[in-house]
């Protein structure tokens, strides 16, 4: 039998189609466009995600015996604000989880709740989440809000087309700031604050739970059977979580995209007191806590844009290998978009710090790299203390993890032994997971993750000569953000974006 994966992104939608031996059969991926009307709006209309799925999975499963697939789920961006009328249609586009114009809610609901919001969301009040999202739509679009019949998120909203029900699962539920995480329920102290009818929110269910069954006349149109079962599936940083096998807490996930994200399973609520994200995992009864430095990967093409135009990227790091770790005295801070952890930051800028007459291009590239690295440590050291415990190995996937010199650097940046997956496919592997699991074809998710999840043998171990060095040069590192937040609060009115 094939489970089709479906990870809704923010650019596009990646289709996996995987066998029941947890072999890749075909990928897919479909763009669609991202309007930002305003200054920091960043919005998405529903009906293009659902366009380019079905389009996608079209095509997807041409070369196959289409009767054959058995099961479909989903791994989707987080937060986005997607609104219905009592018909089920769109009443506007949605408000995505990169959309910063909800600081004036933000404030409100921190102002509202105080020290409840953390003790039932275990998070604070951020842009990109849901809840801030409804108080812009009822302050500013008050006849819009009045309208809205339904409230779901980005990745619901396919399952919406595909099965004609409407749910949700506790993994993306967390990210609206909505959820009694603990209890797994709909806060009614949050939703009474804020005058929110909980009928218009989607029933929770686990994310290996079935939403239903693929609808027979699109059953019909692509030549399935009629009973495609579909699974809730999980937001997609904890899809992603399933699929590089985050299921256990021996093991932490270190993700170098155009932002870095570390992860850690869950096993039990811990008290990161709001330093950390923390949600509910695609594991059921489990969760998982996730620390964002926003510009990981955005920093070093930022960097080659500006500093290295013209050159490759192998162009640019060549020389990095022979500089000694620390880049001889240069430190550079990736706060280039503002920061989330450790430090909730908007306004906090990047800094290249101990510049030398001596020093060449060479050094400031391998500082990017360090500085990148440790800002995802930061992250690493707050789940480590606070739990006081320490990774056995950490798993690292995107732009590094293809690159042994970047491995490297992170085994000795973050004291851990590095491994890498044989296959990279995100959230999609694990919405593959998901419904291979939920057709019956596993009994547990670690018996699915045995079967689709591989390591590569080799390993990277920390040298403990660059270990010791590294480590100095972190704790004056430590000082560098207390130092520049208040110059930086001040330039930022200076430039273009303040
Ligand atoms: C998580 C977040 C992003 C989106 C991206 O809090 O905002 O990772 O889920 O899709």
């Amino acid at each position: 039998m094939y489970y089709i994966g479906v990870d809704l992104g923010t650019s596009s939608v990646k289709l996996l189609l995987m066998d029941d031996d947890g072999n890749i059969v075909n990928t897919v991926t479909k763009e669609y466009p991202i309007s930002f009307p305003k200054p920091g709006w960043s919005e998405q209309n529903p009906t293009d995600w659902y366009e380019k799925t079905v389009e996608g999975i079209k095509e997807l499963i041409s070369n196959i015996d289409s009767s054959k697939v058995a099961g479909i789920s989903f791994g989707g961006q987080m937060h986005g604000l997607v609104i219905l009328d009592e018909n089920d249609n769109v009443i506007r586009p949605a408000i995505l989880w990169n959309d910063v114009r909800t600081s004036k809610q933000c404030q409100e609901i921190t102002d509202r709740l105080g020290q409840r919001l953390l003790e039932i969301t275990k998070n604070i009040a951020l842009e990109g989440f849901t809840l801030p999202k409804i108080l812009w739509l009822q302050e500013n679009e008050p006849e819009v809000w009045s309208r809205v019949k339904k409230i779901m998120l980005p990745k619901d909203y396919l399952s919406l087309w595909l099965t004609g029900n409407i749910y949700t699962e506790f993994s993306d539920a967390a990210g609206t700031l909505l959820l009694d995480i603990e209890k797994k329920q709909w806060s009614e102290e949050i939703t009474d604050a804020f005058n929110i009818d909980r009928r218009i929110l989607p029933e929770l269910i686990e994310s290996t739970d079935r939403t239903g069954f693929v609808k027979a006349e699109i059953a019909e149109r692509y030549k399935l059977t009629n009973e495609v079962k579909v699974f809730a599936g999980g937001a997609d940083n904890a899809a992603a979580a399933l699929g590089v096998g985050l299921i256990n807490e021996e093991v932490g996930l270190i993700s170098m995209g155009t932002s870095g994200v570390v992860s850690a399973y869950e096993p039990k609520i811990a008290d990161y007191k709001g330093k950390l994200h923390f949600f509910n995992h695609t594991v059921p009864g489990a969760y998982y806590s996730m620390g964002v430095s926003l510009a990981a990967g955005n920093s070093l093409n930022w960097y080659k844009e500006t500093f290295g135009k013209g050159l490759s990227f192998n162009e640019l790091l060549s020389e990095v290998y022979t500089v000694s770790p620390g880049s001889e005295g240069l430190l550079f801070t990736p706060y280039i978009v503002g920061e989330r952890t450790p430090h909730f930051d908007s306004k906090i800028r990047g800094s290249f710090i101990g510049i030398s007459a001596h020093h060449e291009q060479k050094h400031f590239s391998r500082a990017v790299l360090e500085g990148i690295t440790f800002s995802l440590r930061d992250s690493k050291d707050i789940m480590e203390k606070t739990k006081n415990k320490k990774f056995k190995r950490l798993i690292s996937v995107g732009g590094g993890a293809q690159n042994p010199d970047i491995m490297q650097m992170q085994a000795d940046i973050f004291n851990s032994e590095m491994i890498r997956l044989t296959v990279e496919q995100g959230p999609g592997l694990g919405a593959c997971m998901i419904a291979a699991f939920g057709c019956g074809l596993f009994d547990s998710l670690e018996a699915v993750t045995k079967a689709f999840v591989h390591y590569k043998e080799a390993s990277f171990i920390p040298n403990p000569k660059n270990v010791a060095r590294y480590e100095q040069i972190y704790q004056i590192r430590k000082q560098v953000y207390k130092n520049t937040s208040e110059i930086s609060h001040q330039l930022v009115e200076f430039n273009d974006e303040g």
